[in-house]
């Protein structure tokens, strides 16, 4: 069975991440396959929306930390090549041409909240448990930081990214990550809504104003990229990182709590 599974439902194109026993956590396999999925979907003249969703309990629980835990035995640079796919993966995503919407349930940690920021629009249950949790796991919230940044502020981001604490639904929509918080059973319908919305404007009209919201930003340097992969390769390596990944993965605290 495919880690990412897409399916076109007339010029809409839904993705759904596919490694429910991890919680749909990704690693190079996933990272891959969203890159061939979003390259080839942006390419099609007949693409109006994508729909980004998890399979089983949860949206996405982020980065597979037995995947990062292995860097250790990478080198700098295949740590820094390792990073700079996720980062190309997000870039993709962000800068997709036509609306992409998430459609989140379960949980969505560390890189899976990185995925609600790159989201246009982001619908989420009211259940749905968020955080930027990296430094609970000795790591950082490297290359997900500019499009969180960009989404949340500065304000918001600072506290959550600092304390790494898990936040509800109703917060995420608070600082502007998602925009509607429903019940589980009604996200399908309110992404239809936004769905049925997006097909009663042009689609050149929604292209190009997503383009020119690009160009009004700026573009993303590769200084950037090359800033945010640097950190979190060297962070993956480090000792602090390795114990916090080793400790979730042996479900126990890591050595920095008392
Ligand atoms: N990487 C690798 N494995 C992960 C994972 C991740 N990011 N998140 C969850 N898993 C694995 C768990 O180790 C567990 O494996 P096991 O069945 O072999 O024990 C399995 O997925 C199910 O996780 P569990 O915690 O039992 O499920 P849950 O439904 O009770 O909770 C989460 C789901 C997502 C809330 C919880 O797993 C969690 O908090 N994960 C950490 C996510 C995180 O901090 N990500 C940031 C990474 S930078």
């Amino acid at each position: 069975m495919s880690v990412v599974l897409t399916e076109w439902s007339g010029c809409v194109l839904r993705i759904t991440l596919n490694r429910p026993d991890v919680r749909n956590a990704f690693d190079e396999e996933v990272i891959a396959a969203l890159i061939s999925v979003a390259k080839d979907a942006a390419a099609d003249p007949g693409l109006r929306a994508i729909v980004l969703a998890g399979s089983g309990q949860s949206f996405c629980a982020g980065a597979d930390l037995a995947w990062m835990t292995k860097a250790i035995a990478y080198t700098r640079e295949e740590n820094r090549r390792d990073a700079e796919d996720l980062a190309r993966m997000l870039e993709l995503l962000d800068t997709l041409p036509v609306p992409l919407i998430a459609r989140v349930h379960g949980a969505a940690l560390g890189g899976g909240a990185g995925l609600v920021a790159v989201s246009d629009i982001a619908v989420a249950a009211d259940d749905t448990v968020f955080g930027f949790t990296e430094t609970k796991l000795g790591i950082i919230p490297a290359v997900i930081s500019p499009y969180v940044l960009g989404k949340v502020g500065s304000s918001a981001a600072r506290e959550l990214f600092l304390t790494g604490a898990r936040f509800t639904a109703k917060r995420a929509r608070r600082i502007g990550l998602v925009h509607r918080v429903v019940s589980k059973s009604q996200l399908d319908d309110t992404v239809d809504e936004y769905l049925r919305e997006i097909f009663t404007s042009g689609p050149h009209a929604v292209s190009a104003t997503k383009g020119l919201l690009r160009e009004i930003r700026g573009s993303r340097s590769e200084d950037v990229i090359g800033l945010t992969t640097t950190r979190i390769a060297d962070q993956r390596i480090s000792p602090e990182g390795q114990e916090g990944m080793h400790a979730f993965l042996q479900k126990r605290k890591p050595n920095w709590i008392p």
